[in-house]
């Protein structure tokens, strides 16, 4: 043997003994921390109102109004910092926020935040920089996501603009790792807009993703920006089709936060809220808590529609049937009830005439039934606040433009 050979041996072998006496650290844990979101998320983000507009004022009176309207009252915890809240990285690669759009830094806020009872949420992306061309996490996660855990972060939505080369299931996978390694349990909110099926891959990874391009202030409209579209409320419910057997507790679709209180009409707003819940979605207002109509804080915290949605069983709804607008939806709850939606989405009233013991419903996916010859359900409408009979008779209703009925069936 000669030299060469009987050093790179030995160098081989101290190697090995110092490495397995230090233990694998270079192993990472990809996947995301588990036990959090175990009903959707709720909360608030800046993006739908304010876009780049954000400032620690802006943050502080947002959790104040959280409390002082109701929401967190009704289950709204997080408040989440979309876009252009970054200032510079500096010369170690550490990221700070804007020094003039929040002066106090960060950790000061998520300290407000959090004093205030609540959850403090941030925003990044997978690229070189973020949508609104902030600097993006790409190549600095481990630092940033050690960055966010020592300002308090809770949440952390994690875009994907500027990410030429990347693969997504990859990219997230090293955020979430970050994240296990910065050893605090942040929620991973996965925002690649459905491109690459985040939901075969999300569920290991985050607890929620978008499924689709971003929503916008609109109930039935396409939005053309050129190169990309916006979609308005019922086109974005039309692509959550086929998605639902991914949903359940600690992993969940997203059909982008909502516009509720951002200019549609209360109808429309109230069919909007109402459809994310039965789609067991992400609950995350995006309008201006400070100044909310009476009729946006009775849609957002009405507790009953929140309770559909944030169900134990996790299980996202699903339509039954859609004929000339008017579209049946049915979501299965908690101890066998039942969450029954008439959608009216065509282009007047709609009458519905529902006999539920002839249309006994199976849901394939849950096994949940809802037989109204064996069980005679009780009903509640949950807009009107009020008992509507029992499923021994048909169920009657002329349903405006744009409009729903909501029930909830209970043994
Ligand atoms: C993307 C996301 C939006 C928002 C903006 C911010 O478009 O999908 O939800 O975060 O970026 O620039």
């Amino acid at each position: 043997m000669n030299i060469k050979i009987i050093l790179s041996l030995l160098n081989l072998f101290v190697f090995s003994i110092t490495a397995y006496s230090q233990g694998n650290n270079y192993e990472q844990n990809y996947s995301k921390f588990k036990g959090l979101a175990l009903t959707p998320p709720m909360g608030w983000n800046s993006w739908n109102k304010f876009a780049c507009n954000v400032n620690e004022q802006l943050i502080r009176e947002t959790a104040d109004a959280m409390i002082s309207s109701g929401m967190k009252a009704a289950g709204y915890t997080y408040i989440n910092i979309d876009d252009c809240w970054h200032g510079q990285r500096d010369s170690l690669g550490f990221i700070h926020p804007d020094p003039e759009r929040f002066p106090s830094g960060m950790k000061a806020l998520a300290e407000y935040v959090h004093a205030k009872g609540l959850k403090f949420g941030i925003y990044s992306d997978a690229g070189s920089q973020t949508c609104g061309g902030r600097p993006g996490s790409r190549g600095y996660e481990f630092q940033d996501a050690q960055t966010y855990a020592s300002w308090g972060v809770d949440y952390l939505k994690y875009d994907w603009c500027n990410t030429e080369g990347l693969k997504a299931e990859g990219a997230y996978m090293t955020m979430a790792a970050a994240l296990q390694r910065a050893g605090r349990p942040i929620v991973l909110s996965i925002c690649e807009w459905g491109t690459d099926k985040p939901w075969e891959w999300g569920p290991e990874v985050g607890q929620l993703w978008r499924t689709t391009g971003d929503i916008y202030n609109c109930f039935d409209c396409i939005e053309d920006h050129g190169t990309w579209q916006s979609f308005g409320v019922m086109q974005i419910l039309d692509k959550q089709e086929g998605l639902r057997q991914y949903a359940g507790p600690g992993q969940w679709n997203d059909p982008d936060m909502m516009e509720v209180g951002n200019g549609m009409a209360v109808n429309e707003d109230r069919a909007h809220f109402t459809m994310w819940s039965m789609l067991a979605a992400p609950l995350i207002a995006g309008n201006d808590l400070r100044n909310m109509s009476k009729e946006t804080t009775a849609i957002l915290t009405n507790k009953e529609v929140i309770a559909v949605n944030q169900d134990k069983l996790g299980i996202q709804g699903f339509k039954l049937s859609s004929k000339d607008g008017l579209e049946t939806w049915l979501k299965p709850l908690d101890d066998g009830n039942w969450a029954v939606v008439f959608l009216n989405r065509g282009d007047g009233p709609r009458k519905v005439e529902f006999d539920w013991k002839k249309n006994p419903i199976t849901d394939e996916l849950s096994k949940a039934e809802l037989n109204a010859s064996q069980t005679t359900y009780k009903i509640r409408n949950v807009w009107t606040k009020k008992a509507a009979g029992t499923t021994a008779r048909s169920f009657k209703a002329e349903i405006p433009k744009y409009d729903v009925v909501m029930l909830v069936l209970s043994k």
